[in-house]
């Protein structure tokens, strides 16, 4: 990776924000499959006015930039990230009951907080997120869902920062579909790839918080008696072919405990990559383009990447 901010943009650059900048922060300790070469430069924000302002530094000096979320749908290169790599900060955890059947959630939330805030108002259709490990934004951009919920089922709108400040785009303004939220073409130069999600609303229904709560256990021992626990991931790394799944195509083909490195096809769900322990970016994509040749040896299919490789 090389730098792009000197030292005096840096200095710059931390004049805009209250919180200390990190430098070459190690993205590993940011991501859940536990790898990442170094971030050139980490900013914690904790207003709108930062967010502006950095936007608008950004485009000044050219400089490329990303926002973080939990990065539990993250691969990022063993060579690290230039430029800047935004997150939200604690000032975007807000939670808050808006109406009698609405929620109101900063985007940093992470979703199981938000699952778990909702069953305590007796508020049904977020009990498919209480095990995701991801924050509210990027299941936002993820439409991340398990168990037939996702989370454009109940969005309402979102709230998106730019330059500008904050503008409202209700959800249906929003082309969702599996495991995606835009329709590039659509978007593409618009409004939301120079923007970052800072709040999300959702509409829900009311149900018996005892209810809700049952069901959130049945999805969690599910997901405990079909999915890995304990071991680094980043959730299911290929998306499922229409009508198909990835884990049940790459089971087939025999390669569960399949190793490269130290990355792995886990023994306890094919479409889970795991990170044994010491697995580069390098060693995950070498893993996952064996498995990728031979699904499409055996079965004829590509399988598509869930996973963002930065
Ligand atoms: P990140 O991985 O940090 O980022 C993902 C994308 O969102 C990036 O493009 C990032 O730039 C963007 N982004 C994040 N925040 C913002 C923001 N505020 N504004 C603009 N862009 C933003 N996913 C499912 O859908 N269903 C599951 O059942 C599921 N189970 C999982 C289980 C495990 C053990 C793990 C590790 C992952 C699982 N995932 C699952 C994947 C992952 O948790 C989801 O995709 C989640 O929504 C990603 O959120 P994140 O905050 O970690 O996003
Ligand atoms: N299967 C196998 N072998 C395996 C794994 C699965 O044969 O190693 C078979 C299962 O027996 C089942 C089928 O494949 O018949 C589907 O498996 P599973 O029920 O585990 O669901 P999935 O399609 O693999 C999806 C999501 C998960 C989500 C679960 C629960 C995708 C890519 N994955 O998994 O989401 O948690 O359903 O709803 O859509 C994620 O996106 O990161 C994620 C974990």
């Amino acid at each position: 990776m090389t730098p792009l901010l000197s030292p005096e943009l840096r200095r710059e650059l931390q004049t805009l924000v209250a919180r200390p900048v990190a430098w070459a922060a190690p993205m590993a300790a940011h991501t859940s499959l536990k790898i990442g070469g170094p971030a050139e430069a980490l900013v914690i924000l904790e207003s709108i006015e930062e967010i502006t302002a950095l936007l608008v530094f950004a485009r000044q000096h050219g400089l490329p930039w990303r926002v973080l979320g939990k990065g539990s749908n993250l691969l990022i290169a063993d060579d690290g990230l230039a430029g800047m790599t935004l997150v939200l900060g604690a000032a975007f955890h807000l939670l808050e009951k808006t109406g009698e059947r609405e929620i109101a959630a900063g985007a940093a939330s992470a979703l199981p907080a938000l699952s778990y805030f909702c069953q305590g108002q007796g508020l049904a259709g977020l009990e498919f997120a209480a095990g995701i490990p991801g924050s509210l934004g990027g299941a936002v951009v993820m439409n991340a869902g398990a168990f037939g919920g996702q989370i454009a089922d109940c969005l309402s709108e979102i709230d998106l920062c730019g330059e500008d400040g904050v503008q409202t785009l209700p959800a249906t303004e929003l082309c969702f579909g599996y495991r995606t939220w835009l329709d590039a073409a659509k978007w593409i130069g618009g409004l939301i790839s120079q923007s970052v999600i800072v709040a999300a609303r959702f509409v829900l229904h009311e149900d018996e918080p005892a209810a809700i709560a049952a069901r959130m256990r049945q999805y969690q021992q599910t997901r405990r008696a079909s999915q890995p626990q304990g071991v680094a991931s980043a959730g299911s790394f290929f998306k499922n072919p229409p009508g198909d799944s990835a884990g049940r195509l790459i089971d087939a083909c025999g390669l569960k405990g399949r190793r490269f490195g130290d990355a792995m096809v886990s023994p306890a769900h094919a479409n889970f990559l795991v990170n044994c322990g010491q697995a580069s970016a390098t060693d995950m994509c070498e893993l996952a383009r064996q498995v990728c040749e031979e699904v499409f040896r055996r079965h004829g299919i590509h399988l598509e990447r869930e996973v963002e490789a930065w």
